[in-house]
């Protein structure tokens, strides 16, 4: 893996999924960052076809300067689980529902069912958008700007919210 020099788009998340099928499903976590205006790379790193990859990615990746990682996978889920217990930043699974899935089941079992000491924080099956609002949070903490980002997409979701209840009660 390179290793830039830290520059203000040096990557502070880093998007990875189990093969290019799971894109679709992880391609909205990029869109989210990207509104967010948060920094992030996007690759295909497999659990079970190129592990060794997936060690050099993990064992890498704090001193890239990634500070959150999100991974997918589906099936025999493998990928979060791994990267987590590799590196020590937080990892965000998401569980795909791919074409090996039996029905979206196996992939949420198998990352979200770590054992003690090894934890990954596991969204809705598909649901890469979650994660990426996750990693904002995470990144938030130290990141006034990314707390506004959040505060103003909750704002806007509230708006929403209450102008569906205007429509809904016949009152818009
Ligand atoms: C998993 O197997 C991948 O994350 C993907 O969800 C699934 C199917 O991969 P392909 O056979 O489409 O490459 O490891």
């Amino acid at each position: 893996m390179d290793n830039p020099a830290s520059t203000p788009t040096t990557p502070r998340v880093g998007i990875i999924m189990g093969s290019d099928s799971d894109l679709p499903v992880m391609q909205p976590a990029a869109d989210q960052l990207a509104a967010f205006g948060i920094p992030y790379e996007l690759t295909v790193v497999s659990a079970h076809r190129t592990p060794e990859r997936m060690m050099e990615y993990a064992r890498t990746a704090r001193d890239r300067g990634l500070q959150v990682i999100i991974a997918g996978a589906g099936g025999a889920a493998h990928l979060p689980g791994m990267v987590a217990s590799v590196t020590t930043l937080p990892v965000i699974g998401v569980p795909v529902r791919s074409s090996n899935s039996i029905d979206g089941w196996d992939s949420i079992l198998s990352i979200l069912q770590m054992p003690n000491g090894v934890p990954v924080a596991t969204v809705a099956l598909n649901a890469s958008k979650n994660a990426a609002i996750l990693a904002a949070s995470i990144l938030s903490t130290s990141d006034g700007r990314i707390a506004t980002r959040l505060q103003e997409m909750k704002d806007r979701m509230r708006e929403e919210v209450l102008e569906k209840a205007r429509r809904v009660e016949g009152k818009a």
